[in-house]
């Protein structure tokens, strides 16, 4: 196997001919050969193979080879050979995402910018494009594509299935209906790498982590679908719980409960844009008040212990870790934002009144001279976490967004993993080096699991 960099470049002949620069035939054992196999993709097209005398690795490829390997564009790019009688040309890579609202300049919506800089950071690495699952033409084996030029500006190829898949499609909706799993299982089916999955439901998470006693420690108690009598046996118990909807997002749903034996029953929730807090003397008129906010949606709920997080100001704090899988496959922190409720608010979501800090900023403030220690064991505690989810799923993933809690000893919480992280912690000016790591990291992630490696990584 080899790997090296080379600039594409297209000549106007009809024929399927492609001609290496003679640097670049030696090293590729290709001297003295008649015809090569060109892939890109899951595309393979045999062409006459000629030999260039010029330095440097250079690629011509003819008007004819180009129109049929659908090579998207001219410059540098990778070139991997496993056999003297094939080259590869890419990898191609497909960030699949889609929009409700989009324009020509914007076509995928509020995404756009986001898809945009990542097509931007990885031009010199690998032909990377965008699509929506309208773009799939499965009877050809096609996409056609949205690319962006040095400009930045869009232009559309039709080119080979990817070698990756980069599933960035915005909603749970979606995603879990029929036409996107089969859309997924397609890629499956053809062995290309598809990441990440799709989103985690909360108890789908405690269930996968349910026997694995390093990821267990660091889980909150939890139940799915509790019976009243289970809530108020954990009520005794824990005397605070957090009550959530398992496919929930945004703090929206959820209650904090907290029982005083001498007081009775309090309850926390967000109305509107208000903040609610409730007291009931007996457990059944609490009980009787979610039934009938929800009726049986509270099958849907899961009960968790709830942990006493470290504070600001009597405000609650927690983080959110921004996992990533980087080109070694290796799951590292690319980014921490630590997150401030608003006052009285159940969560610590911007949305509802929450604001955004750094983890230094939040840590010192509790802990000191030890603040540094503490978030280096949070930093292990999420690698961990993270290497338990991938070991109990059964899918790739490439990415997590852990909201974790730290308690006042120091103690490590997981509350939910997020299966497709949203980025906002990246806006803090603070955390914008760390938004701009964590797109390395898709992309060099991207490159691994296209297999463009050298021998000794493959
Ligand atoms: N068990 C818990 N103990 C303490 N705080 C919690 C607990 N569960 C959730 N929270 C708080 O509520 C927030 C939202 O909970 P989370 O499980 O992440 O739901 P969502 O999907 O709505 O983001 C967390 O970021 C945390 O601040
Ligand atoms: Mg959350």
């Amino acid at each position: 196997m080899s790997l090296t960099i080379c600039n594409v470049h297209f000549t106007q002949q009809p024929e399927r001919i492609v001609w290496l620069s003679s640097p670049l035939a030696k090293q590729l054992k290709l001297n003295g050969r008649k015809s090569v196999n060109v892939k890109l993709g899951r595309d393979t097209v045999p062409a006459t193979v000629r030999t260039i005398n010029r330095a440097g690795n250079h690629v011509y490829m003819s008007a004819g080879l180009r129109r049929s390997v659908r090579i998207p564009m001219s410059g540098n790019v990778h070139l991997s050979s496993a056999d003297t009688d094939e080259i590869k040309l890419g990898p191609l890579i497909g960030i699949l995402t889609d929009s409700a609202t989009k324009s020509p300049t914007s076509p995928f919506g509020t995404r756009t910018g986001f898809v945009k800089q990542l097509l931007y950071m990885g031009r010199k690495k690998a032909y990377f494009f965008a699509f929506t699952p309208r773009d799939i033409n499965w009877q050809q084996e096609t996409v056609h594509g949205w690319f962006l030029d040095s400009g930045g500006t869009w232009f559309r190829r039709v080119v080979p299935l990817p070698d990756v898949v980069y599933n960035r499609l915005p909603s749970r909706r979606a995603e879990t209906g029929t036409t996107i799993s089969a859309l997924r299982e397609r890629f499956i089916r053809k062995q290309i790498p598809y990441f990440n999955w799709s989103f985690f439901n909360k108890s789908d998470v405690y269930k996968l982590l349910d026997n694995d006693p390093e990821a267990l420690n660091h889980l909150p108690e939890s139940v799915n679908n509790p019976t009243p009598e289970r809530i108020r046996e954990m009520l005794e118990k824990h005397h605070f719980l957090y009550y959530k909807p398992t496919a929930g997002s945004l703090g929206i749903g959820i209650y904090r409960l907290t029982y005083h034996p001498r007081r009775g029953y309090f309850v926390r929730y967000r109305r509107g844009s208000g903040n609610v807090l409730l007291r009931f003397t007996q457990f059944s008129s609490l009980m009787k008040m979610l039934r009938s906010r929800h009726g049986s949606g509270l099958s849907s709920y899961v009960v968790q212990q709830g942990i006493r997080l470290i504070e600001i100001d009597n405000c609650p704090i927690d983080f959110r870790f921004h996992m990533h899988k980087n080109g070694s496959n290796e799951w590292v922190v690319a980014g921490i934002g630590a997150k401030k409720a608003g006052r009285g608010s159940v969560t610590t979501h911007v949305k509802n009144g929450g604001s955004l800090m750094t983890p230094e900023q939040a840590l010192n403030r509790t802990f000191g001279s030890k603040a540094d220690e503490v978030l280096r064991e949070a930093k292990r505690v999420a690698v961990k976490l993270s290497e338990a989810i991938e070991r109990n799923h059964k899918h790739t993933l490439g990415e997590l967004g852990l909201d974790i809690g730290i308690d006042r000893d120091g103690e490590v919480w997981m509350f939910e993993a997020n299966a497709k992280p949203g980025r906002s912690i990246f806006k803090h000016p603070a955390l914008k080096e760390q938004g701009k790591a964590s797109l390395e990291y898709i992309l060099d992630h991207c490159l691994y699991l296209s297999k463009f490696r050298k021998k000794e990584e493959s």
